[in-house]
């Protein structure tokens, strides 16, 4: 019998809804927020409120795009945390009043553990999956870790930021540049066009697997002042090659672990995920890893980078396998390291 699973993903500022068979994607719906645009950064009552608005509508077209009726569902799969408090209770109070009304289990899903399980997701054309162990670089807005992947929830954290997360590097920067948010974007498409050797920043001398970006961002934040001394329109003359050069470096931090990761483990199966893998020049410096380490890798589609419900939906899947399911009494949690 078919299986068919519905994700709901709603930590920070994007709506999502997925449904799959098996681990097979018939719909991916993500409803973003544009209302964040000018305040710089997610405010989270704004982010819950618009998730409110979106959550109907967004899991009526997934259902739709995947032709089926919400009486063939066989689980509902939603995102527990970690995210802000106000944005996961919509989804989670949405996921229990559904799984109620339509008699079926519902499933909580870790929303680090699923962008790592995102590479399991297949469709029509796409069914190559990576064999275990893996590791997997995990970057996005609020999270940066290493992770050895074991099983789908056997999974240990190798290396970690101990400040800013890669995303928020991005994000941060953007701000500085007086570019909109979320950062990534559009630093990594003016990057395209600037030179990435124009400017070099300040890197972190981090013992081990860790991270920091804090350092990063000073240093960049000291440059845009220093030069707006004496030209005042430094920012939007040297706006593509300050984006260039910022996300090399970025890149670089972040393959030098990688590297030493994959070295210290002997692990030569590499994956990226969460928003941040969305990065083209990421995307480059792992294929020139590939080739040099003779790496297997793999990088996910853009909707699958960034915050989606097909992630959710597939992690879902997995543990509905086991009947490891969700009671209706559970709260979600804003906070948490990898949960599996
Ligand atoms: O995974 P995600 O959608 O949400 C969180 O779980 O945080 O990640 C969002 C982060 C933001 O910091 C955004 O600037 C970054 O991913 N991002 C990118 C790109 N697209 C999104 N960073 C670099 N290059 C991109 N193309
Ligand atoms: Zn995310």
């Amino acid at each position: 019998m078919d299986e068919y699973i519905l994700g709901i993903e709603s930590s920070c500022d994007d709506t999502s809804a997925a449904v799959l068979r098996g681990t097979c994607v018939l719909s991916n719906v993500i409803a973003g927020q544009k209302v964040h645009e000018k305040y710089g950064g997610v405010v989270p009552e704004l982010a819950s409120r618009a998730h409110q608005q979106n959550i109907i509508p967004v899991i009526d077209t997934a259902l739709k795009d995947a032709k089926i009726d919400k009486k063939q569902l066989s689980a509902i799969a939603f995102t527990r945390g970690p995210g802000l408090l106000g944005s996961l209770l919509v989804g989670t109070s949405f996921a229990k009043a559904f799984a109620l009304t339509l008699d079926i289990p519902m499933v909580e899903v870790d929303h680090m553990n699923a962008h790592i399980l995102v590479h399991f997701a297949t469709d029509a054309d796409h069914d190559e999956v990576p064999d275990f162990p893996f590791l997997c670089l995990t970057v996005s807005g609020g999270h940066t870790q290493i992770v050895v992947v074991k099983d789908y929830f056997d999974m240990e954290v190798i290396g970690q930021t101990i400040d800013d997360a890669a995303g928020e590097a991005f994000d941060k920067t953007a701000k500085i540049l007086g570019l909109p948010y979320p950062g990534g974007p559009v630093i990594d498409k003016m990057a395209k066009i600037g030179n990435p050797d124009a400017f070099s920043f300040a890197r972190p001398n981090i013992p081990g697997l860790n991270y920091s970006f804090s350092g990063l961002k000073t240093s960049i934040l000291y440059t845009v002042r220093d030069h707006l001394r004496d030209n005042p329109k430094f920012i939007e003359e040297n706006v593509a090659d300050l984006c260039a050069s910022v996300q090399k470096t970025i890149i670089e931090i972040l393959m030098n672990k990688l590297v030493k990761a994959a070295k210290q483990t002997g692990i030569s199966t590499v994956a990226i995920a969460g928003g941040v893998s969305a990065n083209s020049g990421l995307h480059d410096a792992m294929r020139a890893a590939a080739e040099k380490y003779k790496w297997r890798i793999f990088i996910p589609r853009l909707s699958y980078s960034t915050d989606n419900a097909a992630m959710v939906a597939v992690a879902g899947y997995f543990k509905y396998l086991k009947g490891d399911f969700a009671s209706q009494d559970l709260t979600p949690y804003a906070r948490q390291s990898l949960n599996v």
